[in-house]
């Protein structure tokens, strides 16, 4: 695989596989995309397959995909995902997310725990963390959008209600270099017993 970190300053020039450290430091939220530039599908369901080394609950991996590459779909999603529209319209594919309720923490229908479908939602972040980062290695710059009009994507890809409709992801090639926002400080969010 091509060490394609376009947009990384940082990042060697070589031919080489980034490593992960290189691919986290240069994945981030990108808010304008290059015009003109496409995906395969191929590419798509490379990416897609990395993401289901994503661990799910008991393995049940309850995430699903509806992916506009065609642009008449590709449009339809654009008006469905509110003020982030401008941010990826050049964004050649756009990745609808949900995940099948009542699997993740359930045991035959029954919720094993408080949590519920919350397990479902866990799951799906965690295979969307490695869709994000794969689209990453693989040269790609990726949005993460939770704004986002579900009822209506629901009905755009017949989206059946047992399934819980989440993020939209869009995938492309960054236009612009984004800044790295500030992380909270690590002795904030950790505790060391
Ligand atoms: C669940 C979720 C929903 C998000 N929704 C949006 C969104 O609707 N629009 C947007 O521009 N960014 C959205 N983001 C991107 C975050 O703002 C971004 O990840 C955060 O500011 C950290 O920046 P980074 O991704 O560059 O590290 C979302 C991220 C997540 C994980």
């Amino acid at each position: 695989m091509a060490l394609l970190m376009t947009g990384c300053a940082d990042s060697p020039s070589s031919s080489s596989s980034p490593t992960l450290d290189e691919v986290f430091a240069t994945r981030r939220s990108i808010r304008a995309y290059e015009a003109g530039k496409t995906i395969s599908e191929a590419e798509v369901r490379e990416l897609l397959a990395a993401s289901q080394n994503a661990p799910s609950w008991a393995n049940v991996q309850p995430s699903k995909y509806y992916v506009a590459i065609g642009e008449e779909k590709r449009k339809a999603v654009l008006d469905l995902i509110g003020g982030n529209k401008d941010r990826v319209a050049n964004a050649p594919v756009l990745i609808v997310c949900s995940f099948e309720k009542s699997k993740s923490g359930f045991s035959r229908g029954t919720p094993v725990d408080a949590t519920g479908d919350l397990w479902g939602a866990y799951d799906n972040g965690l295979a969307n963390a490695y869709l994000v980062l794969k689209a990453r290695a693989m040269g790609f710059d990726t949005l993460i959008m939770g704004m986002r009009n579900a009822d209506e994507l629901r009905q755009l890809f017949a989206i059946p209600e047992s399934e819980a409709v989440m993020a939209v992801i869009a995938l492309g090639y960054r236009a612009q270099e984004p800044r790295t926002p500030s992380h909270r400080p690590l002795d904030e969010v950790v505790k060391f017993y």
